[in-house]
């Protein structure tokens, strides 16, 4: 940015990670917004690029690193103002100066309400800024710039109290804290009132949710306020951590159609050994337990995981019994990585690192696992007709892009349909990844 560039400037935004920095990323555009910046097409064309980045796993991290570089001769030329936000710039702090010198702000996701006053001091010809405290309200959204129309994230919890051995969550986000429900329900009667369709409440752990406000919901009667709204039309909510999973989540779903019929239920490994060894506080026979519960609901709700293949100690044996959990529970997705070692996490304290490869291998037998499960399940459907709430448009043919309520994603032939209307589609084809339809003709 050269001394003779003034303000308002154009920004752009990337983002890497989970929906919650995906949703950030919009409360940072509004916020940008309101100080005058105008957004750009692409990081080519804007002045201010900030990359918004995880730290989950250090591949994510190694990803921005390569990213930033590409930003160099443009920031050194004064060309661009590079800024780094969210989890690796709460992790890494002023260490992002060091390691990559052409980088101007760094502020920690539990810090944006600091960004306005921040990008003052950038303005003013500050070289390098940073905030990285963590913020007491980190759920204003009075400037929100939502990129989707008909899908709205809402954060309804921040930051994590547990401590898996294997994560850097707690880290990043820092300690728990829950929005008001008050607050929670308002935004979501506006938003419907503006015309979205489908909210997705969002936490690390949401059914650790607790209300600090004087009416005291619980999760399930907050899904439930909000799955009640008149005009609502479909509510998500990720990601539920199994120990505070409870029975009465699943007579919420029941009780509410709007509420959708999905649950995302990490389990990380099917040994009760591996969960003690993560602290993960479950063991193999409590989280059946719980897909119990979900598989006594009236509908049948799909449910999907995560897995981390090799951490430390993982014994072939103890690999084996995440593969028989797979056949047991069935799930209808699966996320799944190999174990990396995290800054400050209690895993690296632990023996019995598990050799590159041989994670590696362990993941290519679950996936591919998994994906026959999945081809097998989406089969079935094959022939039955599911309401699709229409997401985008294929480039090229009459191809419409839909996703059930059970979050499958459906590819179907119609001549036309408008984002965000829900339409019934007859299933004619699966993979294991999404299914094919035909639109059913309404009269
Ligand atoms: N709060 C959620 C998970 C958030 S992180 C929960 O408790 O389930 C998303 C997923 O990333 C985790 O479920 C886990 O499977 C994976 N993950 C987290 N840390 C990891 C690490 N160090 N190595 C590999 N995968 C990891
Ligand atoms: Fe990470 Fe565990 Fe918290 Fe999930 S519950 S964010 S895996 S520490
Ligand atoms: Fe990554 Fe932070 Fe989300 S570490 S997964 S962006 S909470």
């Amino acid at each position: 940015m050269g001394a003779g560039m003034s303000r308002p400037q154009t920004f752009y935004i990337e983002t890497f990670g989970c929906q919650m920095n995906a949703h950030d990323s919009e409360k940072v555009a509004g916020q940008l917004v309101a100080r005058g910046y105008r957004p750009a097409a692409s990081s080519d064309e804007a002045d201010l690029v900030f990359l918004n980045t995880c730290a989950i796993r250090d591949k994510a991290e190694q990803k921005v690193y390569s990213r930033l570089g590409q930003f160099k001769a443009d920031a050194q030329a004064g060309k661009k103002v590079v800024a780094v936000l969210g989890c690796m710039a709460q992790l890494e702090g002023e260490k992002i100066f060091r390691q990559v010198p052409f980088v101007s702000l760094v502020c920690g996701s539990a810090s944006y309400r600091k960004l306005p006053e921040l990008l003052v001091q950038i303005e003013a010809g500050q070289r390098q800024v940073t905030g990285l405290a963590y913020d007491d309200e980190p759920f204003e959204t009075e400037f929100t710039r939502r990129s989707n129309p008909f899908r709205a994230y809402i954060t309804i919890i921040e930051g994590c109290d547990k401590a898996c051995a294997y994560c850097v969550v707690p880290f990043t986000r820092g300690p728990e804290r829950s929005r008001a429900s008050d607050s929670i329900l308002a935004e979501a009667r506006q938003l419907v009132e503006e015309g979205t369709t489908e909210i997705q409440l969002l936490g690390q752990n949401v059914n650790s949710y607790r209300d600090p406000s004087r009416r005291r919901l619980s999760f399930a009667e907050l899904l439930a306020a909000v799955g009640g709204i008149p005009g609502i039309r479909r509510v998500r909510f990720t990601t539920s951590h199994p120990r505070d999973f409870t029975g009465e989540i699943v007579q919420a779903i029941d009780s509410h159609p709007t509420l959708c019929d999905h649950v995302h239920l990490p389990v990380q490994s099917g040994s009760t050994r591996v969960l003690r060894r993560m602290a993960r506080e479950y063991t193999r026979e409590d989280y059946l337990e719980k897909i119990a519960l979900i598989r006594s609901a009236r509908r049948a709700i799909s449910i999907t995981t995560d897995i981390i293949v090799g951490f430390p100690g993982e014994t072939e044996a103890n690999f084996e019994e995440t593969l028989s959990l797979l056949d047991d529970v069935q799930y209808d997705g699966a996320f799944s990585f190999k174990y990396s070692p995290r800054p400050n996490t209690s895993a690296l304290a632990l023996d019995g690192q598990v050799p590159e490869e041989e994670q590696g291998r362990r993941l290519v037998v679950l996936q591919a696992r998994q994906r026959e499960i999945q081809l097998a399940r989406n089969q079935s459907l094959v022939g039955r007709e599911f309401n699709v709430v229409v997401e985008s448009r294929h480039s090229k043919q009459p191809q419409w892009v839909g996703r059930t309520t059970t979050n499958r994603v459906v590819n179907f032939a119609s001549s036309g349909e408008e984002r965000g209307s829900t339409v019934p589609v007859r299933v004619t084809a699966a993979g294991p990844n999404s299914l094919v339809g035909e639109r059913v003709q309404t009269v």
